[in-house]
């Protein structure tokens, strides 16, 4: 990934990155942004922590090399199971995570009743459990691992039967039950629209805007801000090589967020 000099790179294990790239591109309109996909090895949440490191060290040693000046990894897996490892092969690169909304949604005092829609390996590792100790007080906070739904983001086809029937499936029990819901995968903001036909219409929590918020924080505080100037771009990049994969990442960014 040569010739990305003073570029952002944003990588998750596959499409779901893309709905925290949005989120990027509000926040921060003038940047270059190089997004990363990995959906060859999609997906990461079924992974050891240590193999999910050993992907995400060797994207962001090619981002680095290629010239960018900050990483975001787009994907909640990844920062539990890699992001200290990735700060401490490169301190003087602003790396920025993801982790699941907790603390927005269990501070709106209306939350009694949380759920947390996660990848199994995010809901096992210790960041998590930091999190609900920190805010597990306030609400009650349920876990439900999700594994399969991120493959079937990776297909594109959102609205098919099978995602359909994965969600009733593993959500009917949580109806009329919960008072908000965490997307703690960057997946799945892809569905929510399928989540709130089961689940009716439920307040969502997602990690991505205050990614946003700590990247243009990070580059203010570096200088790395790109002049106000510049124009703003997006390069599109997957392990699974063609058109068709390309085609679909653009899909995705430019589908219409709720
Ligand atoms: N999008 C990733 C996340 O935010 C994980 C999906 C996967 O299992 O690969 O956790």
């Amino acid at each position: 990934m040569d010739g990305f000099n003073g570029y952002i790179g944003v990588f998750d294990s596959g499409v779901g990155g893309i709905s925290v790239l949005k989120e990027l591109v509000r926040e921060l309109p003038h940047e270059r942004f190089l997004f990363f996909g990995d959906s060859a090895h999609a997906p990461y949440g079924d992974k050891g922590a240590d193999q999910i490191a050993r992907l995400s060290r060797r994207i962001v040693g090619t981002m680095v090399d290629g010239g960018c000046k900050a990483i975001v990894i787009a994907c909640n897996t990844a920062t539990s199971a890699a992001a200290d490892g990735l700060r401490a092969l490169w301190p003087e690169v602003p790396i920025v995570g993801i982790e699941p909304a907790l603390k927005p949604a269990a501070e709106a005092p209306e939350n009694e009743r949380i759920l947390v829609m996660a990848t199994a390996a995010t809901l096992r590792l210790e960041k998590f459990h930091e999190l609900a100790r920190a805010w597990g007080s306030s609400s009650e906070i349920r876990t439900l691992a999700c594994p399969g739904l991120a493959d079937l983001i990776e297909t594109g086809r959102l609205d098919s039967p099978a995602v359909h029937a994965y969600l009733e499936e593993k959500l009917a029990p949580y109806r009329g039950l919960v008072d908000a819901v965490v997307l703690g995968c960057t997946h799945y903001p892809f569905v929510k629209k399928q989540i709130r036909d089961i689940l009716g219409p439920v307040p969502f929590f997602d990690g991505a805007p205050g990614t946003a918020r700590q990247l243009h924080r990070k580059l203010e505080d570096g200088n790395l801000a790109a002049p106000a100037l510049q124009r703003g771009e997006i390069v599109f990049r997957s392990s699974i090589e063609g058109d068709a994969q390309q085609a679909l990442y653009e899909r995705l960014f430019n589908l219409p967020t709720e």
